[in-house]
């Protein structure tokens, strides 16, 4: 196992397949859509798995796909079948907007995946239509029930953003009374594409909280989960549970076991950094395994303490969420 120079534990990587996405969440990216990297800046899946597997013998254990989304690149099943064989990967999850995975969820049940995070911002077509740009609800409904049908845990992602869907944290939240799933509700972050919608963050984790405790007055702190980045809390009674990630305010850095790759190939190693190495050009560059190994090891030991450290080593945000995968 790795440390880095906060002693934190690596053990969680990121992997965004894509910076493509079928949605335009305006959280995310503007309506006009991002200037996508031409296919030859994507790693493959080639590449993917060979960095995959030399951070799975640093003692890397889980792989979250992310995106964009990462059912738009074709191949994606082929690729998770070959995550699976790597040794020492336990945990292969995966982050979606669910308008393409339905027909996926067997396989991935098959597979052994341990988690699909889906993300629904509200349970109201127009509002989704609203939010996404794409009138896609019925679609992401549907695979919420073939995830929950084929037993593989599932947690909803709801950015909350004033004026948008503040009057969905109640529905969502009630969601979890007959549903087995994990609501988490999130604190909006300024990775648009252009930077911040706000001043200032209206809908903090606390205000979250006091919102969803005055329709549900006897909600409870559950215990958090090591290394979780959510709060979690539970309606008596309800068979899911709701929890609040607090990614602006970044009050679970200290716990951070996670790095990312984005879709170009740079490892950050914390959402909040500018990338700190290049791995594609050192892939592409004919680098050895110990040689990508003796990167990552020099990466990991000047890792910020935290996502404020990490903004002040670099410019403002202007990056979309859709290229670092979240
Ligand atoms: P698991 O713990 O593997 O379930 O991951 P997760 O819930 O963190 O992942 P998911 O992809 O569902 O992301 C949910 C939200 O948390 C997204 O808005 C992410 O951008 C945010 N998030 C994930 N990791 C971090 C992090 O290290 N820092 C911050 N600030 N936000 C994060
Ligand atoms: N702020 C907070 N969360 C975001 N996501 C995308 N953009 C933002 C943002 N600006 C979330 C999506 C998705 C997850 C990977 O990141 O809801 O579920
Ligand atoms: Fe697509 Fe996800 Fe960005 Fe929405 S948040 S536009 S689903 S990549």
């Amino acid at each position: 196992m790795i440390y880095d120079n906060h002693n934190r534990p690596i053990t969680y990587v990121r992997l965004a397949v894509t910076d493509r996405c079928n949605l335009r969440c305006f959280y995310c990216m503007p309506e006009e859509g991002i200037k996508y990297l031409p296919k030859h800046q994507v790693l493959t899946y080639e590449e993917m798995e060979r960095l995959v597997r030399v951070l799975a013998q640093l003692g890397v254990q889980k792989v979250r796909i992310t995106g964009g989304e990462p059912f738009v690149r074709a191949g994606l099943m082929d690729f998770l079948h070959r995550l699976a064989e790597i040794d020492g990967l336990n945990d292969i999850s995966l982050t979606t907007n669910g308008v393409l995975t339905a027909p996926h969820v067997g396989a991935l049940a098959a597979l052994g995946v341990k988690s699909v995070n889906l993300s629904l911002d509200t349970l109201d077509r127009e509002r989704f239509r609203q939010i996404t740009r794409r009138d896609e609800l019925p679609a992401v409904l549907k695979t919420l029930d073939a995830l929950l049908a084929a037993g593989i845990h599932t947690k909803i992602n709801a950015v909350v953003m004033d004026g948008q869907n503040t009057q969905d944290l109640v529905p969502l939240t009630d969601m979890t009374r007959t549903m087995p799933v994990d609501v988490r509700f999130i604190e909006e972050m300024p990775f648009n594409g252009e930077g911040s919608h706000y001043p200032v963050l209206h809908w903090t984790h606390r205000r979250i909280v006091e919102e969803i405790q005055s329709h549900f007055p006897d909600l409870q702190k559950l215990p958090d989960p090591p290394f979780s980045t959510s709060a979690n809390y539970q309606v008596p009674g309800h068979q899911g549970t709701i929890g609040v990630i607090a990614a602006f305010s970044r009050t679970f850095c200290g716990t951070c076991n996670r790095i990312r790759m984005t879709a170009q190939g740079t490892l950050k190693t914390c959402l909040y950094d500018n990338g700190v190495l290049d791995v594609r050009a050192l892939l592409r560059g004919g680098a050895s395994d110990d040689e990508l190994t003796v990167a990552f090891l020099k990466a990991f030991s000047h890792r910020p303490a935290n996502g404020f450290e990490a903004e002040q080593q670099r410019d403002t945000v202007t990056e979309s969420m859709s290229t670092i995968g979240g």
